[in-house]
């Protein structure tokens, strides 16, 4: 069976000028859009996770930039690049850890420059379609991971994920999901334990909601039950997406993944992350080069909670993401192939020139 997705994250409404965006914090009770007309409007549904996940992080800003530089149309190339430096600047601030956030401003700053010899109107639909294109990349990126991803797995295997790495968090099917449901098309019938992830529950609320909306068999645990399914059997392999991916291997993604490969490695379980090249960071040497986001106490005192759970004052650590020494992965997949140890990701000579 096929999983149909009737809902897509981001959308770009040209038209009305427009972003929609599923409004990831109202799921899974309403699916529903919100319409997003400025940079300003932007940073705060990234900021606020009304949009997450790295992908569609990246995907957003390269529309946010496109909506953001329209009221600059009447100025000369070097005004309006020097704005473009500061809104960019904005926007990559917003959430510090998923790389594909500067990696889509980067490519919008290439397609600006490489037309710096034509009008501002002109740039503008340059930027248009070059926002257009990193979705459609995005697809296939994600297309790709599905398919070698499956290669590693067989039928009728029990996959654990953590936080939301499928169609909710990219395009497409996801990066983690999307072997999850490229197996269901082929009729693999996996069976799949998800994290729900704390402090914000992406597993519970997002991975939950879109696996069973395909029509995947899914158990919903704790994230500090996983050594129980582990222990049991009933998981044959972690399947994880990423928010960043240093040059050998260390990656940051949701916070407690690092628990998991920790656990995968005791119980003997392959863990992989799905990597699309757009989260792997060359300027990044060691996942000791990666900023970690701290998010706000009230995440784990009271959100979700009709009282607050802890003593007023009591000091709160909440870090978004950890980082998973590359000694603990098995493999990464990424839309090129399968990865194995020992991982290199510096860019080689030839890369660096395209
Ligand atoms: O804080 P979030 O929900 O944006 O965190 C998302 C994750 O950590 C995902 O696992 C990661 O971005 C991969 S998404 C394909």
């Amino acid at each position: 069976m096929t999983p149909v997705f009737d809902f897509d994250t981001v959308h770009f409404d040209e038209k009305k000028e427009r972003l929609l965006i599923l409004d990831q914090t109202r799921l899974p009770g309403k699916v529903c859009y919100i319409s997003l007309k400025t940079q300003d409007q932007i940073i705060d549904a990234i900021a606020t996770l009304k949009v997450r996940g790295a992908p569609a992080i990246g995907i957003t800003a390269a529309f946010a930039l496109c909506l953001g530089m329209k009221p600059f149309i009447g100025l000369s190339f070097d005004a309006f690049y020097t704005h473009f430096k500061e809104v960019g600047a904005q926007l990559a601030q917003a959430r510090p850890t998923a790389v594909n956030l500067s990696w889509a401003i980067g490519r919008m700053e290439k397609t600006i420059l490489r037309n710096r010899k034509a009008a501002i109107p002109e740039i503008l639909e340059a930027m248009r379609s070059e926002a257009c294109r990193i979705k459609e990349e995005d697809k296939i990126m994600c297309r790709n991971i599905g398919i070698h991803g499956l290669s590693l797995l067989k039928p009728g295997w029990g996959i654990l994920t953590h936080c939301n790495a499928g169609h909710l968090a990219a395009s497409w099917y996801g990066t983690a999901l999307s072997p999850i449901y490229t197996g269901q098309e082929m009729g693999y019938h996996f069976r799949v334990f998800a994290d729900e992830t704390r402090p914000l529950l992406q597993g519970a609320r997002l991975t939950a909601f879109e696996l069973q909306y395909a029509g995947v068999d899914t158990t919903l645990i704790c994230d500090n039950m996983a050594s129980v399914v582990m222990e049991k059997g009933l998981v044959q392999a972690v399947l994880t997406g990423c928010d960043r991916v240093a040059c050998n291997g260390d990656t940051a993604n949701k916070i407690g993944t690092n628990t998991l490969a920790i656990l995968a490695r005791h119980y003997g379980i392959p863990f992989y992350i799905c990597a699309p090249s757009s989260t792997i960071d060359a300027d990044c040497k060691t996942g000791q080069n990666i900023v970690i986001e701290e998010r706000s106490p009230e995440e784990i005192t009271e959100k979700w909670y009709r009282k607050r759970m802890a003593p007023e004052n009591i000091k709160v650590f909440n870090p978004a993401f950890d980082i998973t020494h590359h000694s603990l992965i098995t493999a990464f997949i990424t839309e090129k192939g399968v990865v194995c140890p020992p991982f290199d990701f510096t860019p080689k000579e030839n890369d660096k020139k395209s």
